[in-house]
């Protein structure tokens, strides 16, 4: 399984769903690849947000190998599914996609509560609000592992 990890910035949210998707991955000794990307370039090449940064690590998760990139036209065809953090990212990653690979593109969150179509909020001006993401995402990588793993 190749998957990507998409949000606005590829700082915050997105390198965390990377992170911790790729712990899971490791845990399982399953061959997946595991990437993330930004729809904007403000961040391209930054480091992931220290939020997300000191988030991942109280969980013993350390992405400070990440740098941020903006998605591009290849990855639609190089991954087989494009998780998009919140309805913005997922209806701006449509408009990118070519019709065929819309198919690819889905909101994380309906992973882990099916037809609910929940975002994972913008944590970039709530200090607070990193937790509850890696929650959310933990949550939500915990059922990719499962219903994609066979
Ligand atoms: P992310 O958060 O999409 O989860 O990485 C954001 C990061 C930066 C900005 C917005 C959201 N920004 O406006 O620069």
């Amino acid at each position: 399984m190749k998957i990507l990890m998409v949000c606005l910035g590829n700082i915050c949210r997105s390198p965390l769903a990377e992170g911790i998707l790729k712990e899971k991955v490791r845990k399982h000794k399953l061959d997946w690849q595991v990437d993330s990307a930004g729809t904007g370039g403000w961040h391209i090449g930054s480091l992931p947000d220290n939020r997300s940064i000191q988030v991942a690590k109280k969980y013993g998760i350390d992405i400070t190998d990440q740098r941020a990139r903006k998605i591009r036209s290849t990855d639609f065809e190089e991954f087989d599914v494009i998780f998009a953090m919140d309805t913005s990212n997922y209806n701006d990653l449509c408009r990118y996609a070519l019709a065929e690979e819309r198919e690819k593109i889905k909101l994380i969150m309906e992973e882990s509560k099916p037809g609910s179509k929940v975002s994972v909020p913008d944590p970039y001006w709530d200090d607070n609000g990193f937790e509850q993401v890696f929650k959310m995402l933990d949550e939500a990588c915990e059922q990719i592992i499962e219903r994609y793993r066979n």
